[in-house]
Parts: C-alpha cells; sequence; structure tokens
C-alpha cells in the first residue's frame, strides 16, 4: 500500500515511522525540504536506538528506513491510497494543500488529516469529492502512543471509517471512531484535567504539587495535571481549550484559565523552555518551588473528588450525545492519555450519586453553568 504524508514533523515523521514499520511504501513530502531531511535523520537514530535495545534487527531497521521516500514533490504522491496530512494547524493552508491533492491522486485515493482542532467535516467541504476525506487524528509520540481517532465527517462516505479503522489495527493501533465534535473524544473529555486543576490553584485552594501528589496517589495517574501541561508545552494546552472554548459557542464548562493565559505570556511553556509549573534548568525531573507537599487525607481527597468527578461528568456527556460507543470512550482516555482506567468504569467505582452530589455541591456553592450534570449522569 502506498502512503503518503505531507508535512514531515513531530507529527508527520512519527506517522511515517508507523506506517513504514508496517509494510506500507512512504512517500513523505514537506514544504520545507530541510525539515524532512532533519526528521529524516532524527529517525535513523531512532531506529538505530530500536536494534540496540533488540526490538527490531538490524535489516528490518533498514528496510523501514527505505520504505520512506523524501518526495520534493507533491506530484511523487499519484500512485498513493491513502494520503495523510500532517501540516501547520491552520484551515486555509490545509485546503490549499487539499485542492492540490486532489488534482495529483486518484479518484480512489483517501485522503485524510491529522488536525487536532478543525472540524473534517469543515476541511472536506472545500474538496470536489469530499466522501473520500476522513480524519485519523494520532497522538504524539505516533510510534509509541497506540490510540488513533477515527473521525468520519458528515459528507464521509459509508463505509470509510471502517476500512480506516481496519487498516489501523493492521499497524498496531488501538483505533478508535469518534464524532466529528471539536476536540474529538479525548481533547474534549480530558479538558477538566487540566481546568478544574488551574482552578484550584488560582483559587488558592492548592499548589500545583499538591494537586499532582493528590491525583498521583488517590487515581494512580502516572502524571498529575500540572506535571503533564508541563510536559505538552503550556502554550499548547491553552491553544486547545481556547478553540474547544469557541467552537462550543463559549459554553463555561470550557473557560479557559487566565492563571495558564499568564504563563503562556510569560514563555513559562514548561519543559521546552525550562520552566513551567516546575523547574527544569538543572534536570527533566520536575523540580518543585514548594518543597513541603504534605497535606491533610481531607484535602487530598477534595481536590482529587473534584478533578475526577469534573471528568467522568464529561465523559458521561459524551456518552449521552453518542460521540462514541463506551467501549471507544473508555480506550480513548486509558490509550491516549494514558489514564489508569476509563471514566465511565471510575464512575462505577465512586459512585455515580457521589459524582453528582460533588457537582451539586459545586454548582450550589458558585452557582456557576461549569458545574452543571450531564442529564445523563442522574440515570447512570
Ligand atoms: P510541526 O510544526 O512539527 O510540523 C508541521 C510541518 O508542516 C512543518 O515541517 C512545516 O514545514 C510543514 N508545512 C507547513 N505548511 C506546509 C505546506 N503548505 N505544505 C507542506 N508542508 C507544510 O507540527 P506537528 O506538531 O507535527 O502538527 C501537525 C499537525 O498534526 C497539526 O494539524 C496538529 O494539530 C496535528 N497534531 C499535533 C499533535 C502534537 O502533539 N504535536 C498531536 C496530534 C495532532
Amino acid at each position: 500500500m502506498n502512503i503518503g504524508i505531507i508535512g514531515s514533523g513531530t507529527m508527520g515523521i512519527g506517522i511515517a515511522q508507523v506506517a513504514a514499520t508496517s509494510g506500507c511504501e512512504v512517500f513523505l513530502y514537506d514544504a520545507n525540504s530541510a525539515q524532512t531531511e532533519k526528521s529524516l535523520e532524527g529517525l535513523q537514530k531512532v531506529l538505530a536506538r530500536l536494534v540496540e535495545k533488540q526490538k527490531i534487527t538490524q535489516e528490518s531497521s533498514e528496510n523501514i528506513f527505505n520504505r520512506i521516500k523524501f518526495s520534493t514533490e507533491l506530484s511523487d504522491f499519484k500512485d498513493c491510497d491513502l494520503v495523510i496530512e500532517a501540516i501547520v494547524e491552520n484551515k486555509e493552508i490545509k485546503t490549499k494543500v487539499f485542492q492540490q491533492l486532489e488534482e495529483i491522486v486518484s479518484d480512489e485515493c483517501v485522503i485524510s488529516s491529522n488536525t487536532s482542532s478543525i472540524s473534517i467535516t469543515s476541511l472536506s467541504a472545500e474538496l470536489k469529492n469530499p466522501a473520500r476525506f476522513i480524519g485519523i487524528h494520532f497522538f504524539n509520540p505516533a510510534p509509541l502512543m497506540p490510540l488513533v481517532e477515527v473521525i468520519p465527517g458528515l459528507l464521509t462516505k459509508e463505509n470509510l471509517a471502517a476500512e480506516i479503522y481496519s487498516l489501523m489495527e493492521s499497524w498496531g493501533k488501538i483505533p478508535v471512531i469518534a464524532k466529528d465534535v471539536s476536540g474529538f473524544i479525548v481533547n474534549r473529555i480530558a479538558r477538566p484535567f487540566y481546568g478544574e486543576a488551574l482552578r484550584l490553584v488560582e483559587e488558592n485552594i492548592a499548589t500545583p504539587e499538591q494537586i499532582d501528589e493528590a491525583m498521583r496517589s488517590l487515581g494512580n495517574f502516572k502524571m498529575g495535571p500540572f506535571e503533564l501541561m508541563d510536559l505538552i508545552g503550556i502554550d499548547i494546552n491553552f491553544s486547545v481549550t481556547k478553540t474547544v472554548y469557541a467552537d462550543y459557542f463559549y459554553d463555561p464548562k470550557y473557560k479557559p484559565s487566565l492563571l495558564q493565559q499568564r504563563m503562556a505570556e510569560a514563555k513559562l511553556l514548561g519543559r521546552k523552555t525550562g520552566k513551567g509549573f516546575y523547574d527544569y534548568s538543572e534536570s527533566q525531573e520536575p523540580r518543585s518551588k514548594n518543597k513541603d507537599i504534605e497535606q491533610n487525607n481531607e484535602v487530598r481527597e477534595m481536590i482529587f473528588m473534584r478533578i475526577i468527578s469534573m471528568l467522568v461528568n464529561e465523559a458521561v456527556e459524551a456518552k449521552r450525545l453518542g460521540i462514541a460507543n463506551d467501549e471507544d470512550l473508555e480506550l480513548a482516555v486509558q490509550k491516549g492519555v494514558n489514564y489508569p482506567k476509563g471514566l465511565l468504569a471510575w464512575g462505577i467505582e465512586i459512585g455515580f450519586d457521589k459524582i453528582s452530589a460533588t457537582l451539586q455541591n459545586l454548582y450550589e456553592e458558585y452557582q456557576e453553568e461549569r458545574y452543571r450534570q450531564s442529564p445523563l449522569l442522574k440515570k447512570m
């Protein structure tokens, strides 16, 4: 199978590695060919490390690398069966590339985007043949994160989602099918993990260290919200939140945090700038500014319950709206953001009545729409 990948940045090169590892011929194109060169050099190092660790043989490493063709012209994509676009997150620029591509590839070629936040339906509507267009959303780093969200738009032909689903399985991925809503599954239902945590800090209820500790110890999360934001990049996380908020017509549930905006303005972006909620100037391990994070169980429990209740409520609302089936909702958070269990399962474990009571108390205290419950929560 011939796969075309447009954009050889962080995501494009990762997806190229995944496709080539499963035996596809890959054509990799970037408007900036120096980027492709740099990414291919990086891939060589990644493959060498895999050989060293005896994850793959020298021979298969060479085969993987040789299956990726460095394309300097989009016209090299003429025999592709599937093209995955992973360029800059800008609708106009993506649309231009798709229109150019439609003149090159055959009528059977499937065209897809790895966009995190642009509506698949809106991208497809700019194509001559929108029926062949679909979202295929990988997670970073693509070779390591198993989840892939497959997103048919309103104009995507029937069966295409099922075909891409099977293809992703054959690439060793764990696909889920999501409706074309802002944030798809993961970037929508995981928002309160960051948002509610930021709010607790803004209100001086707890410090980032206390919150991270509570989520790790009571929730078994590998990373707390602040460590994770530092890893993702505070600017990136902030921009996803802003997009989701605007796309849901400014639903107060998704209101961004002023604290996060200030951090982004100050370029305290996390690991990539050496400082975020933690300090990374001496090592990649987050170093706390406040050493003393002892806290009593009551505070720890309150932090955990507030964040987990918001998350479970989002998952229940996604279920109610049919954004994905239950199994996919559960897989999405476990395989896309490493949650220790699915949120619906968590609701059962804690008790949906307890989740509902927590939200009710918050709603009464703050009188804010932010804490409104999914109509399904009380029926669970
Ligand atoms: P990146 O900035 O690392 O790479 C983008 C590449 O696209 C650059 O090399 C750039 O030269 C190239 N490019 C820009 N305009 C082009 C054009 N007109 N034609 C050809 N190439 C062009 O970006 P990244 O992070 O790889 O993101 C790419 C896409 O993947 C975006 O849509 C993003 O939303 C999405 N995404 C990103 C994730 C992440 O964690 N970085 C996760 C999942 C999706």
